[in-house]
């Protein structure tokens, strides 16, 4: 059979799957199925801040490097994923004792750096994530609380002195049309009015138990397209709460799948990115009390790297 990455290819659209530096270097079935079955990858952590920066003057780029060439290495469109995020910062990080200035001045030399590193072989980033509260607001972190508001125009500014590649703003629980949704667009509406250098929005779309409506997804797709916005899927999986897990939950799963890159292809969402390779090293098994809380296999490849049905399911919708 075609491998999904040539469909994708010929139909000018692009799968991709988040990439761990371990499984990449020690797994040959997980190097094979990365290469041969997506045309898009986005580091799951390597080039978050923490990884990053052992220090506040250092860098490691040991593991980034390793996944942006495995991209270079084999013609993968590249997501950088993140450049500024509240979480997964350095462990020193708390105890760093630091001016609002010196933080600016560390945020705008780490900008410059790492996606001047890669300025060749990245082509979008998410250069802002999750900003915004569940609630809509501005969500409080250490760089609002040192910049205010502006530091995500700042953050966009940064990368687009160092990068010609597109940048996202990237964030959860804003797939389908909601309270959340509403907000980033106004926020991004204000950036690029403000001129700003946003080229798109990524939605992360993390279907845990609760399954955001395909058809909204669309009509937000297409909403955030009329600001002139690209928009992308960035972190697809679908898992179900473990108290309602249906009879058929691979059935199920597949049909969200696909209903999902129907609605989204149709809205001119062209970039599909899934949040792992295969059910044996998602995200859900290891992250906090994730694993009682939802089913552990949300992907394309189940266990043994193995298709499912919902594989099957977005061939078909790519092959139509
Ligand atoms: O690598 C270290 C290891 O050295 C250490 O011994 C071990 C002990 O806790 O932790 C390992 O780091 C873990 C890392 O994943 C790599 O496995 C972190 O604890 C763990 O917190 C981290 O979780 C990541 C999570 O972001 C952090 O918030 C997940 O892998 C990653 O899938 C997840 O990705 C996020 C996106 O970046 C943004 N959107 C939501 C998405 C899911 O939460």
């Amino acid at each position: 059979d075609q491998p999904l990455r040539e469909i994708a290819d010929e139909r000018d659209v692009r799968i991709g799957a988040a990439l761990a530096p371990g499984s990449l270097r020690s797994d040959p079935s997980y190097w094979k199925r990365a290469k041969d079955e997506f045309n898009a990858i986005t580091p799951e952590n390597a080039l978050k801040m923490g990884p990053l920066r052992p220090s506040p003057k250092t860098y490691d780029f040991t593991d980034a490097d390793a996944i942006v060439n495995f991209g270079a290495a084999h013609d993968k469109y590249v997501r950088g994923h993140t450049l500024v995020w509240h979480n997964q910062k350095p462990d020193w990080f708390e105890a760093w004792e630091h001016t609002d200035d010196q933080i600016r001045t560390f945020l705008r030399d780490h900008i410059h750096t790492v996606a001047g590193r890669y300025r060749a072989k990245i082509d979008a980033w998410d250069v802002v994530n999750e900003a915004i509260a569940d609630d809509g607001s501005l969500r409080e972190t250490v760089w609002s609380e040192a910049l205010g508001e502006e530091y995500l125009d700042l953050a966009f500014e940064w990368a687009s002195e160092a990068t010609d590649a597109d940048l996202y703003y990237n964030d959860y629980g804003a797939d389908a049309i909601n309270e959340k949704s509403d907000a980033i667009y106004d926020l991004l509406e204000g950036m690029l009015d403000r001129g700003i250098p946003v080229d798109g929005v990524g939605l992360q779309l993390h279907a845990l138990g609760d399954h955001p409506d395909p058809e909204s997804i669309g009509e937000n797709i297409e909403r955030f397209r009329e600001l002139g916005l690209d928009v992308q899927i960035t972190e697809m999986d679908v898992a179900f709460h473990r108290g309602e897990v249906p009879d058929d939950p691979l059935e199920v799963q597949a049909d969200y799948y696909r209903d999902v890159f129907e609605a989204c292809l149709d809205a001119g969402c062209e970039t599909i990115v899934t949040w792992g390779v295969a059910d044996a090293s998602t995200w859900l098994r290891g992250f906090a009390d994730f694993p009682e809380r939802y089913t552990g296999d949300p992907l394309l490849f189940d266990e043994r790297y193995d298709p499912k049905p919902a594989y099957d399911a977005v061939r078909a919708v790519l092959e139509d």
